[in-house]
């Protein structure tokens, strides 16, 4: 089955992906004087409710049984990575929310804080009521974000803490959190997973991902336009590139993830179908990646970013062959 990470019906689309043609900027990526203030953003989330319980995820259970093993470890894989990471940002955001930098920034942040719990609850929900997997500490062992991202984010965000709310420190966790880790990583996740749910049939969990998508198309739109102010004071532009740069350094690595062994088929057909699904997710990320520079005001920083994204997947691989002794099926496939 060839699996793209193209257009789906009811696709959730973002300020990265808007197609709208009236956009001013370049290669259709919005301009900054498109980002909406904290302010709006929190009037859209009035306005954005939904609940898990409506989401009725039992509906899923029995094509989810009847899911053939491949299926089913893919899809599960995925839901595990989505629900590790946003257990991650329940437990790191608040952070962020006690040191705003302004009373609009922290009244939105408070919404998103309410939207990652309610996100945690969907995955849950998701694992054990429709694809009867049960949540242990294995789940956290086994993902990427887990494993190389959240320490990251962790630390990041207690430096907030301990510094009493320092800007830079602040600034640093909002590029870890807003930009890589909802922008280019759960992105990107969220967008492969929506579509495979939609191949299979998953009805509840492709609209349960719907919502997520918002939500967090949301939170993106808050992190660029709070870099951007960072950008744009002169005073943390430097940190903030610099935090970009190993962000997507990072992201290009988890997205390979050399601590897990890939699922690999062995008939060559479905070999390559994984291969060019595995390496649209990368791109997703990668663009998204890019993408978002002109947004946060760093445009000149594309080349770095192109560049150092290629590296890291490069020794991910790499890695991978060394761990595994067996090559990533990408490279197999290529
Ligand atoms: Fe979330
Ligand atoms: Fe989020």
């Amino acid at each position: 089955m060839t699996i793209t990470t193209g257009p789906v019906s009811g696709e959730i689309l973002d300020i990265l992906d808007d197609p709208a043609p009236s956009r001013p900027a370049a290669g259709n990526t919005p301009d900054r004087s498109t980002l909406p203030g904290a302010l709006a953003l929190y009037a859209r989330w009035e306005k954005g409710q939904w609940s898990v319980g409506d989401v009725r995820v039992e509906r899923d259970r029995e094509t989810w049984a009847a899911l053939r093993p491949f299926a089913e470890r893919e899809l599960g894989d995925a839901l595990t990575e989505l629900e590790v990471g946003e257990v991650c940002v329940t437990r790191t955001l608040s952070a962020l929310v006690d040191h705003a930098p302004t009373d609009d920034d922290r009244i939105y942040l408070c919404t998103q804080l309410a939207d990652e719990g309610r996100h945690v609850r969907f995955f849950q929900e998701y694992l054990t009521t429709a694809a009867g997997i049960e949540l242990d500490s294995a789940l956290d062992e086994a993902s990427a974000y887990g494993q190389l991202f959240e320490p990251q984010l962790v630390a990041a965000t207690s430096r907030v803490r301990e510094s009493g709310g320092d800007r830079g420190a602040w600034y640093e966790a909002l590029v870890g959190y807003h930009l890589i880790t909802e922008g280019v990583l759960a992105a990107a996740a969220l967008r492969t997973t929506r579509v495979l749910a939609q191949r299979y049939g998953l009805h509840a969990l492709h609209e349960g991902l719907g919502n997520v998508a918002r939500d967090e198309s949301r939170h993106l739109t808050y992190g660029l336009m709070a870099a951007r102010r960072g950008v744009d004071d002169g005073e943390h532009r430097e940190l903030i590139a610099r935090c970009y740069l190993s962000g997507a350094e990072l992201a290009a690595r988890v997205m390979v993830n050399p601590h897990k062994k890939a699922i690999t088929p062995v008939m060559t057909a479905a070999l390559h179908a994984r291969a060019r699904q595995l390496t649209a997710q990368w791109q997703v990320g990668l663009d998204r990646a890019v993408r978002q520079l002109r947004l946060i005001g760093l445009p000149g920083l594309r080349d770095d970013v192109e560049r150092s994204w290629s590296a890291a997947q490069r020794r991910a691989l790499a890695e991978y062959r060394e761990r595994w002794d067996t090559e990533h099926p990408v490279v197999l496939a290529a």
